[in-house]
């Protein structure tokens, strides 16, 4: 299949009308879309990115009137942080209605919901008319594309299209909440804090996932984030193995010499870098990347969790 290329908004949405598979760029990372109420291209998306089909999809609407043809209930709580941050990098978990097919929420009752503020997406998505649902536009397992590039990379001849926006803003997914139970739990973290969201709703509670067998967010369980080099937490005077090829990124200098490097001004532009980092080291056939730790407040704690993913997969 061609990929086309496009900077047009209106095309990119012509072809998710016509059932086609387009990657959208928003605000945390890059996204590979379908019409949430289309079952065929919803398989498709699974088949171009070989994502397991267990894994369920997030929602994504360009007006709040459309949260009422995907969602059975709204919860107060729900509402509260709907208000607070749609638009914005936060996927909010409810009920979902009989209509939404169960292609799209791998065989569960709830969906999740989000309205991204990037402007080329707000764009594209109220040029499709429908809700469209999409994961991260990347191979599964492999780093979420933060550029059209990396989409490209991934899953050229494999889509339709490719809406080409710039680099994204925040460059980790969304923190994922979910409000179909009494007190909301987040099930991923992202640029919305575990912090942020207690100042809204004080008796949210952070995933308590490792209590039970069956995790919440099915995709947690899949792996992850993983460059093909392996990942190492690290701290910036960490001495290279040697006779590898060696890799370092952080907001401090590192004090060995690597053979690539990567020293960012604060968290925000780590969590921004880190996934085109992880891209870079594969094309340059680096063996093994040491991650500075962080400290775990705002997008710090987003971003040692996917680190420690990146770790553990390796
Ligand atoms: O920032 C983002 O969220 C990006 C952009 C494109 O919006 N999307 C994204 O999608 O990261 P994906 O599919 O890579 O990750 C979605 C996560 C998965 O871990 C999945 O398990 C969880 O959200 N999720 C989706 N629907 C869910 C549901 N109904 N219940 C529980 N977890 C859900
Ligand atoms: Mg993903």
């Amino acid at each position: 299949m061609e990929t086309l290329l496009t900077h047009s908004a209106s095309e990119a949405a012509a072809l998710i009308r016509k059932g086609g598979v387009v990657a959208f760029p928003t605000e945390t990372v890059y996204g590979l879309g379908a019409n949430v109420f289309d079952v065929q291209a919803i398989k498709e998306i699974f088949r171009a990115k070989r994502r397991p089909t267990d894994n369920p999809l997030i929602a994504h609407i360009g007006e709040m009137g459309q949260i009422e043809l995907l969602a059975s209930e709204i919860s107060a709580e729900a509402h509260m942080f709907m208000h607070e941050f749609f638009p914005g990098p936060l996927t909010i978990v409810l009920n979902k209605n009989e209509k939404v097919p169960m292609a799209a929420t791998a065989d569960l009752n709830s969906i999740g919901i989000r309205m991204p503020r990037n402007e080329l997406a707000q764009e594209f998505l109220k040029a499709c008319g429908t809700p469209v649902v999409a994961p991260s536009a990347n191979l599964s397992g492999r780093p979420s594309p933060t550029t059209w590039q990396a989409v490209y990379e991934d899953l050229k001849g494999r889509i339709d299209c490719i809406l080409q926006g710039d680099p994204t803003e925040i460059g980790l997914e969304s923190t994922v909440i979910d409000c179909t139970s009494r007190h909301p739990v987040v099930l991923r973290l992202g640029a919305i804090s575990l912090e942020q969201l207690r100042k809204v709703v004080p008796m949210t509670r952070a995933s308590d996932d490792t209590a039970t067998d069956r995790p919440r967010s099915p995709g947690l369980k899949h792996r992850h984030y993983s460059p093909a080099a392996r990942v190492v937490i690290a701290v910036s005077d960490i001495k290279p193995e040697p006779e590898k090829k060696a890799a370092y990124i952080g907001v401090d200098a590192p004090i060995h010499r690597f053979a690539e490097v990567l020293t960012l001004s604060d968290v925000d532009a780590y969590a921004h870098s880190v996934f085109e980092f992880f891209r870079q080291c594969d094309r340059n056939e680096i063996q093994i990347i040491y991650c500075e730790s962080v400290p775990e407040t705002g997008i710090g704690a987003a971003l040692m969790d996917r680190l420690r993913r990146a770790a553990e997969a390796s």
